[in-house]
């Protein structure tokens, strides 16, 4: 076997069901700008998934696109975006949410395991001038399920937060990059992780999790769904070719292949997670769906790399491991026997 991939999800390839449906749309013709047949099937798709009869979806490139057009149509210029200090947002994103926004600031915010806390925002708006017009106004609250260290919030701890946020007359978003993980893993609905739990608008994700190229911004507003449009166009992201996205993430959302898909990315790191332990590895914390990240001597990583293990070093002791829908158990129990040998067990 040659080498292993573990360093994200991003390295897949895409879901056959995905590709199959993509050459379905290559036929014939269709209205372009999303007046197509796939895009109004998708907007129906999405109201059924999410049981939210005004949701609209917007299909994107990618997922830095869908999070600073959805976070700047919530925030005015003087606003501030309150999210997690490891949020993809604030750490991965060069600022697009504040040039989208025309200025607003990104404020990254402490949390234990990669999460939010209700008094961590208490903290946050006790340190706020609130109407000071020498310092920006916190107005959204962007959250990440699951979290960028792959931890989870449940529905109540979502709605927590989200309550707590309402009380500043905050707007909420969602980053959902890995939606679909989180949903495997927690059983929960796409109602009870989204609108129910008061997001107000969600980055979905799926290129990740098997599709080509496509993630989506839905909003559960419909005022907010109205500016969207104009903000998108204006930001460059309405395809003209909208029904080869929409065709996507259609077949992503059609018969739970998202969820499917996820559930096999998650399995495989719950397997993997559970043979490092065998092994003696430390992990920071247990992976709640797709990714952990490992404790290992400098001189075991070299070796891992050396054995054509493929990941992330976040530092000197530090790595990320990050399953795929693609991984299998034999590409897990390979990566196994390479860190037994590397350890030198
Ligand atoms: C949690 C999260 N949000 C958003 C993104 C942005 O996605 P993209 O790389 O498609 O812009 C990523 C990408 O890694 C991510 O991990």
């Amino acid at each position: 076997m040659g080498s292993i991939e573990l360093r994200s999800d991003n390295t897949a390839g895409a879901a056959p069901e995905i590709l199959a449906a993509l050459a379905a749309a290559n036929t014939g013709t269709d209205s372009a700008y999303g007046a197509d047949a796939w895009t109004q099937r998708l907007r129906d798709r999405v109201r059924a998934v999410f049981e939210h009869p005004q949701a609209e979806v917007f299909p994107v490139l990618t997922g830095t696109a869908a999070n600073a057009i959805a976070t700047a149509a919530l925030c005015p210029p003087w606003g501030a975006a309150l999210c997690h200090r490891s949020a993809h947002l604030n750490t991965n994103e060069c600022g697009a949410m504040s040039l989208y926004s025309g200025g607003a600031q990104i404020r990254g915010l402490e949390g234990a395991g990669y999460r939010l806390t209700p008094a961590a925002l208490d903290e946050a708006f006790a340190a706020t001038s609130w109407g000071d017009p020498h310092h920006s106004q916190p107005s959204v609250l962007s959250l990440t399920l699951p979290t960028d260290g792959g931890t989870l919030y449940s529905a109540a701890e979502l709605t927590a937060l989200t309550q707590k946020a309402r009380e500043r007359r905050l707007r909420v978003h969602l980053d959902g990059a890995r939606l679909a993980n989180a949903l495997a893993a927690s059983g929960s609905t796409p109602a009870e992780l989204t609108w129910r739990a008061g997001v107000e608008v969600l980055s979905l994700g799926a290129t990740k999790n098997g599709a080509l190229c496509a993630d989506a911004i839905v909003s559960f507003d419909p005022a907010v769904s109205e500016q969207l449009v104009y903000r998108l166009k204006r930001a460059g992201h309405v395809a003209s070719k909208q029904r080869f996205l929409s065709a996507q993430l259609e077949a992503y959302l059609t018969d739970g292949l998202w969820l499917r898909l996820a559930g096999r990315a998650n399995e495989a790191m719950a397997r993997l997670a559970q043979g490092l332990g065998r092994l003696g590895v430390s992990l920071e914390h247990p992976p709640e769906v797709n990714m952990a990240f490992a404790r290992l001597a400098p001189a075991v990583i070299e070796r891992l790399q050396r054995a054509d293990l493929r990941f992330y070093v976040l530092g000197l002791e530090l790595i990320r491991l990050v399953t795929s829908f693609q991984t299998t158990a034999a590409d897990v129990d390979e990566a196994l026997a390479r860190f037994t040998k590397s350890l030198g067990l």
